[in-house]
């Protein structure tokens, strides 16, 4: 397990990761600066707050958690941290940090002041977790040479960084590492304005032309994701372009996303195949996360972080601590008629329950 200094260092676990497919079109759309942020005031107004009291004392900030669902802004935010502090960003991501030689060698790497952000810090392996404690705390590590009773620890000063971590379920990270972070930054989905908004931004970058109704039927539809606002501006502007005079507007939208399948609340596919079949093959539920995750060929992950954060902010689905369970809007949305007992009864009562389960919707 143990592979201090086994191998030489890989250094390339340091890539721009980013959605690939998005990744160019994302570049210049993504707010570069604090005031460029659009929303998500109280972590805005919080951060300013650590970045200025750090730049006073001309001090690194104190490490950084940010959590919430996908496409919110948390990439977003640890560049603009770096891009706000002017120092160096070097990113990596939990799953890429595959032995703590990997982690030991970006860290050694570090400027001073620089940020390091690593994504998906929950998926991170043990022996890297816990050279990241005493890096986190005391700015060292300890690399150990050869193996044995004849191994020694060496220990490394580092420059003072800031570490920026970002994760999709802030509920399984570890005590010890939660601990660690100084300001924890919990992202929420954005209201249908400040979706509107974002649209307006991005139309702008992109030079297109929306109009005020065209941009509501977009952030309407967009599951409170500034991600998926851009993602589906995007598709529109096709349509406009293809189909019409190039300018969108509520018609134009409208058609555009209903040919991608994009529906009035703006669940997609796999939303909808998630609610189908809790509803059309388990009855409304309870089932469990693997059992519906297997009905709709999905894997559990993407499920429970991709699909289920939105379905339950919207009211369709509840996690009980028996299982999943459609709620009465659930059954609505599809057309259905909700039993008068069992399942809907369930969801109804779980809607005042979920306080009680383990992880980050809060
Ligand atoms: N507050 C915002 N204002 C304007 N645009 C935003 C905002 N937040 C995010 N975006 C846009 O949404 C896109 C997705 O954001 P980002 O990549 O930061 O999400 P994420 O939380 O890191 O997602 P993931 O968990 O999938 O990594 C960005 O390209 C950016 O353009
Ligand atoms: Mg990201």
């Amino acid at each position: 397990m143990d592979e201090y200094g086994e191998d030489p260092y890989e250094p390339d676990i340091v890539s721009p990761r980013a959605q690939p497919t998005e990744a160019g079109a994302e570049a210049g759309v993504r707010p570069a600066k604090l005031d460029e942020l659009i929303g998500q005031s109280r972590v805005r107004e919080q951060l300013e707050l650590l970045l200025s009291g750090a730049k006073g004392r001309d001090a690194a900030p104190d490490h950084i958690l940010l959590s919430g669902p996908p496409g919110l802004g948390k990439t977003t935010l640890a560049m603009i941290v770096s891009a706000e502090l002017g120092v160096a960003l070097r990113q990596t991501s939990g799953p890429a940090i595959e032995r703590s030689g990997d982690l030991a060698a970006v860290l050694t790497s570090l400027g001073p002041g620089d940020v390091l952000f690593i994504d998906e810090i929950h998926r991170i392996a043990r022996p890297a977790e816990e050279l990241l404690y005493t890096a986190m705390e005391d700015f060292r590590v300890d690399v150990m040479v050869g193996k044995g009773p004849g191994a020694t620890a060496i220990p490394l000063d580092l420059e003072p960084f800031t570490l920026v971590g970002a994760t999709t379920r802030s509920g399984l990270l570890t005590g010890p590492l939660r601990d660690r972070f100084g300001f924890v930054g919990q992202l929420d989905f954005y209201d249908t304005p400040d979706l509107e908004a974002i649209v307006h931004r991005t139309a702008r970058i992109l030079a297109v032309e929306i109009t005020a109704d065209g941009a509501a039927e977009i952030a309407g539809r967009s599951r409170g994701t500034p991600r998926i606002a851009n993602r589906l501006l995007r598709r529109v502007r096709d349509f406009a372009q293809v189909r019409a005079d190039g300018v969108i507007d509520r018609d134009i939208a409208h058609r555009a996303l209903a040919l991608y399948d994009v529906d009035r609340i703006g669940l997609d596919r796999l939303d909808r195949a998630v609610l189908s079949a809790l509803v059309e093959s388990f009855g409304g539920g309870p089932v469990g996360l693997t059992t519906l995750a297997v009905a709709v060929g999905e894997q559990p992950d993407t499920v429970e972080e991709v699909c289920e954060p939105y379905l339950v902010r919207a009211g369709l689905l509840a996690r009980t601590p028996r299982g999943r369970v459609a709620t009465v809007h659930g059954w609505r949305h599809l057309g259905r008629t909700p039993p008068a007992s069992s399942a809907a009864g369930v969801a109804r009562a779980a809607l005042f329950d979920t306080e009680t389960l383990d992880d980050d919707q809060g």
